[in-house]
């Protein structure tokens, strides 16, 4: 459903994208690994024109995403995303972070838009926080809300980019156990994560990226059991060695 061919992004005269083409199918858990800097968020952002690239293409059921409104706002819609950081408003409290674009955006009625959002909220274990304010909430729970926001908005695919990176590791588990649970129900997810384990868990498909290219990209999980390339070894030994 997702396309992306000859993605070519440059900053400072360096290739961080180099040539990308890849497809991702509809209904599965895509998982991006790869050193820091070799373009993994990049590539997320490719997808929704938060980057747009120099060269290449980004298609999404064979429409093409540009920078025309209209289109912008079609791919946007489609495309759900979950950030390291969460980007939620920390003033407002959960249900309201969960509303507001669904009433803003798809211009949902109120009553609908908080029956969505509780559905999703339910989904991640934050129903009980409906009226917290976020910046009460620990960094896990923020994420939780993050993921149930994006879900309220009904995307078709959610990317998310490194969503337990900024946790400690008592809440990762939290946000793994959601994120796990929406892969269970279907939805089709592109994931930069530098959780090896977990992403060795849950991939359909796993994606190893160096300096902007694509190196090994494998069905499953066996890039972890069997890397074929040279690169992919060496990174992966060194997690070894690091975890
Ligand atoms: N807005 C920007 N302006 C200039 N350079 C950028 C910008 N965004 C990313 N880069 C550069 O592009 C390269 C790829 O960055 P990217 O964030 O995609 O890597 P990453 O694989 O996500 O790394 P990490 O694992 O640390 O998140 C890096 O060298 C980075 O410094
Ligand atoms: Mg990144």
């Amino acid at each position: 459903m997702i396309t992306l061919e000859h993605v070519t992004k440059v900053y400072d005269n360096v290739r961080v994208l180099d040539d990308i083409n890849i497809q991702f199918k509809k209904g599965t858990v895509n998982v991006i690994i790869g050193p820091s800097g070799s373009g993994k968020s990049t590539l997320l952002r490719t997808i929704n024109y938060l980057a747009e690239p120099e060269k290449g293409q980004v298609f999404i059921h064979d429409e093409l995403v540009d920078a025309s409104p209209k289109r912008l706002r079609k791919a946007r819609k489609a495309v759900g995303m979950v950030f390291q950081d969460f980007h939620l408003f920390s003033h407002k409290n959960v249900l309201e972070n969960c509303m507001l674009a669904q009433i803003n955006v798809l211009n949902r009625a109120k009553d609908e838009a908080k029956k969505v959002a509780l559905k999703h909220l339910k989904a991640v274990h934050m129903e009980s926080f409906v009226t917290r304010r976020v910046d009460t909430l620990s960094g896990g729970q923020k994420q939780r809300v993050a993921i149930a926001r994006a879900l309220s908005m009904n995307p078709e695919v959610l990317l998310l980019d490194e969503p337990t990176s900024a946790l400690d590791p008592e809440t990762v588990g939290e946000v793994l156990e959601a994120i796990r649970t929406i892969a269970k129900k279907g939805m089709t997810l592109i994931l930069a994560t530098h959780e090896m384990a977990f992403a060795r868990a849950i991939a359909d498909r796993t994606i190893f990226m160096d300096a902007g290219k694509v190196v090994e990209d494998r069905n499953g999980a066996t890039i972890f059991e069997t890397p074929h390339h040279e690169r992919t070894c060496a990174f992966l030994s060194r997690f070894t060695k690091t975890a």
